[in-house]
């Protein structure tokens, strides 16, 4: 198997992404408010082993260190999450000098090193502050998180670029307020969809901020997106296919695309949106690019009596899967990106995650041989460049991720990272994939060089 490089751009964006919670630790140093997150995660039984960001991969005090870790791997950008409740202890009101200053070195550390620094604001993280005002189930929540937003553009927009709004707020919608499994670990569809709509409010209000702030900025949005895949040919699991659809992927694209909440999935949920007028123009604010966290399939089956959108996940045996238990099907990300191509019109896209957790260990001469972690690199990558040759905008492909850290309600037992991470001596090592992501970087460059 070889990747495509020459369908990828000469100036395809090679990087690796992290998120603050998941790395930084640090969570009471200089000003830092507690998050949902801090909150969910100290609450008994929510994360495997009682895990919890405090250490995390002590990123805050060893950014230096891990910076050098990615000029060893040659890419050329870094997809970071700046920590709401560092710069806005209170949720809104005044900034924190402090936090401010900890993103501004991070900005200037990267950029001496020739990284381009890509910045994504809420990446889960919500101030606890926040949430005990009711939290993204409320229209003040969206407000608040376009000041913070304009707070950080005011201060980075002179040297970043590259700005996102929310990662996957799928996951902090239906995950968090719907499912339970993540914070704030909420059950209840009202609250879900009442989210979800302020989620997609607040992206649209952050990225008029972002504008107001940085006149060059680069905004998009970061979407995890799912093929869906119905569990037989029966009407009724291709229905239950179409509603999956619906809630994983047209609900979060066709509001920012101008189209509205899709009917269909309004009356699944029947739960009433709190809109106001002008609302869905402020949702469409046109954006310069898209991001697309890709990493399995669904397959689903009718499920009327499950909750909405009543689809059952179906496990397909015998087909390959990663530590995670998540179906490994490269052909997915094709499909998607192609999708937003010719569906959505994108007009510039990256892949803003992908990647693989392995119970990786340490071998007695200290290195890290990962080679399913390698294979799955190197089959998304090729389907990667695949679309791109039939068309997709790719601009970039960011690793998840950098380092292993803190999966959320997993914890530190699911390792995702090209650099393998001792939580008990934060000592970093090298990955067998993050040295072939290397040569592949290499190897593009290489090529790009020749044909300029
Ligand atoms: O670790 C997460 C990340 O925070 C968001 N996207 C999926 C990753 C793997 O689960």
């Amino acid at each position: 198997m070889t990747i495509d490089l020459a369908a990828l751009p000469h100036d395809f964006l090679w990087g690796t992404a992290t998120s603050a919670y998941q790395i930084e630790g640090a969570v009471a140093e200089d000003g830092r408010s507690p998050s949902i997150w801090d909150t969910f995660a100290h609450t008994p039984g929510k994360t495997a082993g009682g895990d919890h960001g405090d250490v995390a991969c002590d990123h805050y005090h060893r950014w230096r260190e891990d910076i050098a870790l990615m000029r060893q791997l040659g890419v050329g950008a870094y997809r970071l999450s700046i920590a709401w409740p560092r710069i806005v202890p209170g949720g809104d009101g005044p900034a924190n000098p402090k936090g401010l200053a900890f993103y501004d070195e991070l900005v200037d550390g990267l950029l001496q090193a020739g990284i381009t620094p890509s910045v994504t604001l809420y990446h889960w993280d919500l101030p606890q502050v926040l949430q005990d005002r009711g939290g993204w189930p409320e229209r003040a929540t969206a407000e608040h998180f376009a000041s913070y937003a304009s707070v950080v553009a005011e201060r980075l927009g002179d040297r970043v670029t590259h700005w996102a709004t929310l990662n996957e707020p799928l996951c902090s919608a239906w995950i968090g307020h719907l499912e339970g499994t993540m914070a704030p670990g909420l059950r209840d569809l009202t609250a879900a969809v009442r989210a979800s709509y302020h989620l997609l409010l607040g992206h649209g209000l952050a990225t008029r901020a972002i504008r107001a702030a940085a006149p060059d900025a680069q905004v998009g949005i970061v979407n995890n997106l799912s093929t869906i895949h119905p569990a037989t040919d029966r009407p009724e699991d291709i229905a239950a296919a179409h509603r999956m659809d619906g809630h994983t992927n047209r609900w979060w694209l066709d509001p920012i695309h101008g189209r509205g909440f899709p009917t269909d999935m309004r009356e699944v949920y029947g739960v009433e949106l709190p809109e106001r007028p002008d609302d869905l123009e402020t949702i469409a604010a046109p954006l310069d690019w898209l991001g697309l966290n890709y990493y399995f399939p669904q397959t689903v089956a009718d499920d009327p009596t499950g909750p909405a959108p009543h689809a059952r996940p179906v496990r397909r045996a015998g087909v390959p899967r990663t530590g995670m238990d998540w179906e490994i099907d490269p052909t997915g990300i094709e499909t998607l990106l192609l999708r937003l191509t010719d569906d959505y019109g994108a007009r510039r896209l990256y892949v803003t995650e992908n990647g693989s957790a392995y119970p990786d260990v340490v071998r007695p001469d200290g290195t890290v041989d990962d080679p399913e972690r390698q294979d799955y690199l190197l089959h998304h990558l090729t389907a990667c460049a695949s679309a791109a040759r039939r068309g997709a905008p790719l601009a970039g492909y960011f690793a998840w991720s950098l380092l292993d850290n803190f999966e959320w309600a997993y914890g530190y037992a699911k390792r995702f990272g090209l650099i393998h991470v001792d939580y008990a001596t934060q000592r970093r090592t090298i990955k067998g994939s993050g040295h072939r992501y290397a040569e592949i970087i290499r190897a593009h460059g290489v090529r790009a060089r020749r044909a300029a």
